[in-house]
């Protein structure tokens, strides 16, 4: 395997000139069950925004309810055959109300891409001014090259201290001060190290009569287990969020709020936005949900704990973890500089050659060379790995990226570690 994928496209182009659709059905099939075997018994995985899913929650994702397309809401269908799936999205609203606290909840966005739209179109009008945390931190869907871009919104950045890895609140209070009147506040990350300062950000906000969305795609799971912040009850308006990352079940989009006028907005919005939307998923929400409510604590604490261990290991082996004065990070995610190391784009090679899944982040620019490394620990978590674990895959990170082992050597002592984690916990049997 090499990230060096531009190759497949010409290979495929071959393939499909060249073979019977028997051949073309016989290697697509083999792909999919060697990246199974891959992915799910050789890797550690520590990509940032993926988890694993158990096993109940993902029977019900490939249940009848994945192929149906029951459009529209409970209530106000233009179609029959809904009534089991009906009673299972009422469950997995009332659920997702309980574990947020939250007096609303549309589950119905098929990604958080599609749910910031329809946060977009329901908090803001064409032309209006926001604030939205600047890049290369703030998420594109609700930047210029998203949605905010596409609505025409003017966009004021709110400033990140690279530092403290957090808002830069006072810097935000003197924009505020000196800015034209904005109609939303966005903060929230996919680079999320600490709770934001969320009262203060919201303080500001009701001073200019402005809406706060807090985007917390990535650290929902932790703000479901109690471990994080309560955005809704820090003074959001709006908490997004994403199934997958951190909540560690099926994809796609969580909007969650307490007013009736935003919900009015948010329903009008919705079907502009989406028609079918995979009834599955919401199923499968149900039991994650569930799963958080039994289970939730105790996940979110081992989450946190095993990713202050992975950072504290890293640096002990020498390599460049961000916010060590801060005690690096309170979620799921731990922040690699590689600058020095050949750039993030390299060590991702690297560290794929020894089984090592994350991702490479822009550290401090949105246009520098990646020159960061993001790894969250969510889903070797959730296979059962902890603190002892996490010290070992620290020292193989080091021999790949510092000693420059061959990474192949290093993949044989991970593949190894992983074989002995392979069944997902915090959850129900799956009878
Ligand atoms: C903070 C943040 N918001 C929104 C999204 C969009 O999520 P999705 O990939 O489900 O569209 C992401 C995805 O990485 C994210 O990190």
């Amino acid at each position: 395997m090499t990230l060096q994928s531009l190759e497949f496209l010409e290979d495929a182009k071959k393939l499909v000139r060249s073979s019977t659709s028997e051949q073309i059905a016989k290697r697509v099939t083999d792909l999919v069950r060697r990246n199974d075997s891959w992915r799910n018994k050789m890797c550690v995985n520590l990509h940032a925004a993926e988890s694993a899913i158990s096993p109940l929650a993902s029977a019900m994702l490939h249940s009848d309810l994945e192929r149906r397309a029951i459009t529209g809401e409970i209530g106000s269908r233009h179609l029959n055959g809904a009534e089991y799936c009906d009673e299972v999205e009422a469950i997995a609203i009332e659920l997702s109300k309980k574990v947020f606290g939250c007096n609303f909840a549309e589950l119905r966005a098929s990604s958080t891409s599609v749910a910031d739209g329809i946060a977009i179109h329901s908090l803001t009008n064409v032309g209006d001014t926001i604030f939205a945390l600047e890049e290369p931190r703030g998420h594109q869907s609700w930047r210029s090259d998203g949605y905010a871009g596409m609505r025409g919104l003017r966009i004021l950045d709110i400033p990140f201290d690279s530092d403290e890895w957090n808002v830069d609140i006072e810097r935000l209070s003197d924009l505020v001060r000196t800015s034209p009147k904005s109609k939303l506040f966005i903060v929230g990350t996919h680079t999320f190290l600490f709770p934001h300062p969320l009262r203060e950000i919201s303080k500001l906000a009701r001073e200019s009569n402005a809406q706060v969305w807090y985007d917390g795609a990535h650290v929902l799971g932790l703000i479901a287990g109690g471990r994080f912040q309560k955005p809704l009850h820090e003074g959001a308006n709006l908490l997004g969020g994403t199934g997958s990352k951190t909540l560690s079940g099926p994809p796609g989009g969580i909007l969650l709020y307490d007013e009736q006028e935003l919900d009015k907005k948010i329903k009008k919005a919705f079907s502009g936005h989406v028609a079918s939307y995979g009834n599955s998923r919401i199923a499968s929400l149900a039991v994650t949900l569930l799963e958080w409510i039994e289970f939730g604590a105790s996940y979110a604490d081992q989450i946190i704990r095993n990713a202050k261990a992975l950072a504290k290991e890293l640096d002990l082996e020498g390599l460049d973890v961000a916010a060590r004065n801060k005690g690096y990070t309170e979620s799921h995610t731990v922040i690699l500089g590689v600058k020095g190391l050949g750039g993030g784009l390299a060590a991702l090679e690297e560290l794929e050659k020894a089984n090592i899944i994350c991702s490479a982040i822009r550290l401090l620019s949105p246009t520098e060379p990646w020159e960061g490394l993001r790894l969250g620990v969510t889903e070797m978590t959730r296979y059962g790995m902890k603190e002892p674990e996490m010290k070992q895959i620290a020292h193989c990170m080091r021999e790949v990226l510092v000693e420059r082992a061959e990474p192949g050597k290093v993949g044989r002592e991970i593949s190894e570690l992983r074989s002995q984690f392979t069944e997902v916990g915090f959850c129900f049997s799956s009878t």
